[in-house]
């Protein structure tokens, strides 16, 4: 875990708490138990999240379509889950007015970063 400073931003907890499950929950299930790394970033006034694991990785095709509903890039014979975890992530973080990025490859781990306005009124300043 790194964290050089505090980030203190205005945000739902409990959903905030859930996007951090939820990533923090795939790195374990397709980190392949490779150690997973968590940085907390703050810059421009966003905060930065990224879960990074040495697992499975994503193959590209299947990258972009990860985010819907019930969507899942393994079978549910190697791996329990609904195909909702990101889903729900990715729908807080917008609502937040932040943003969720993912760099990965098949067999190369996975590094999912959230970038979150530190203030709903830095969210506004960032779109202009
Ligand atoms: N860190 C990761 N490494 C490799 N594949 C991942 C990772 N995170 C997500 N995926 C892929 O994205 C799909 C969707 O992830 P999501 O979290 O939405 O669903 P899930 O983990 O399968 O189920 P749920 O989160 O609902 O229990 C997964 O099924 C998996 O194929
Ligand atoms: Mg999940």
């Amino acid at each position: 875990m790194h964290a050089e400073q505090p980030v203190v931003g205005q945000w739902d907890p409990y959903r905030l708490e859930q996007v951090v499950t939820n990533l923090i929950a795939n790195a374990i299930k397709f980190g392949e138990n490779a150690p997973i790394e968590i940085a907390v970033t703050s810059e421009d006034g966003f905060a930065r999240l990224c879960v990074t694991d040495h697992g499975i990785g994503i193959p590209a095709e299947v990258q972009t379509q990860l985010f819907e509903r019930f969507r899942r890039g393994v079978s549910s014979r190697h791996y329990g889950g609904l195909g909702l975890g990101l889903y729900i992530t990715r729908t807080i973080v917008e609502a937040h007015g932040g943003r969720i990025r993912l760099v990965s490859e098949a067999g190369q781990g996975s590094t999912f970063c959230v970038d979150l306005p530190l203030s709903p009124a830095s969210a506004t300043a960032g779109q202009s």
